[in-house]
């Protein structure tokens, strides 16, 4: 049979304290395995013709974690940017981020910049990443957007606030996945997933990779898409 690849894929990436926690390590190293992870999964989609992979990196409610750890997810962040640039340019991989970056620590937002401009002629995949992402705050900063640009109610329509959004011109996921088996949204793409088939799986998210990819994409070619139609 043959699969049928989604456009974009977007990734809860969960249970990297919990991976820890099993071998007696520290949250952080979770969270250090959990960027191994990511950059399988980057491969593992552009191998697939993947054209667009949102990862949750960050959420507007992971704030309310111990400063130890958040300065960890920072410092990680920053030197993943730093390290994996060169890769970046070679694979034609090209960065993007939802979220309110502006918020972010200075440095790690300088870096952002820096690696958007660099890798903006990049076309062989979108590495969209959801920092200080929080679906309800995206959907308040594009309203406020639309109202400082003076849109008119009667002007109002779907496409109209979709080009207002942080993921403006990029098409919704298709494929939405959580590892943890949690089954929960936590404040995700709350526009975006209005139809995404959601795949569920028990693994934690350092485990994740090209093999469970394929997995997640077994079960995303069972489901029959209808979008309310019959
Ligand atoms: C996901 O793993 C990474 C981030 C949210 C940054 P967690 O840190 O949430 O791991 P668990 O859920 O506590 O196991
Ligand atoms: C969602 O995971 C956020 C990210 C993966 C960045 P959380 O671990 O923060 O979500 P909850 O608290 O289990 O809902
Ligand atoms: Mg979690």
């Amino acid at each position: 049979m043959e699969i049928s690849v989604p456009k974009h894929i977007a990734i809860i990436m969960d249970g990297n304290g919990r991976w820890a926690a099993e071998r007696g390590l520290d949250r952080v190293q979770g969270h250090t395995e959990g960027v191994s992870a990511v950059l399988r999964t980057v491969d593992a989609c552009l191998k697939k013709g993947v054209k667009y992979l949102t990862l949750y990196t960050f959420s507007t409610e992971n704030w309310k974690r111990s400063e130890e750890e958040v300065s960890a997810l920072m410092m990680l962040l920053g030197e993943a940017l730093t390290k994996y640039l060169p890769d970046f340019m070679e694979k034609g991989i090209k960065l993007s981020t939802v979220g309110d970056v502006q918020a972010l620590p200075e440095q790690v937002c300088r870096k952002l910049e820096h690696l958007r401009e660099t890798t903006k002629d990049n076309d062989q995949i979108v590495f969209n990443l959801a920092l200080n992402y929080g679906g309800r705050d995206e959907l308040v900063r594009s309203c406020r957007r639309m109202m400082d640009a003076g849109v008119k109610s009667d002007e109002l329509t779907e496409e109209v606030f979709e080009s207002y959004l942080d993921s403006a011109g990029m098409p919704d996921p298709e494929l939405l996945i959580r590892t943890s088996g949690e089954m929960r949204i936590s404040n995700f793409l709350l526009w975006q997933i209005s139809y995404s088939e959601f795949v569920c799986m028990p693994e934690f998210w350092p485990d994740f990779g090209p093999e469970l990819l394929d997995k997640a994409l077994e079960d995303f070619n069972g489901r029959q898409r209808r979008f309310g139609g019959r």
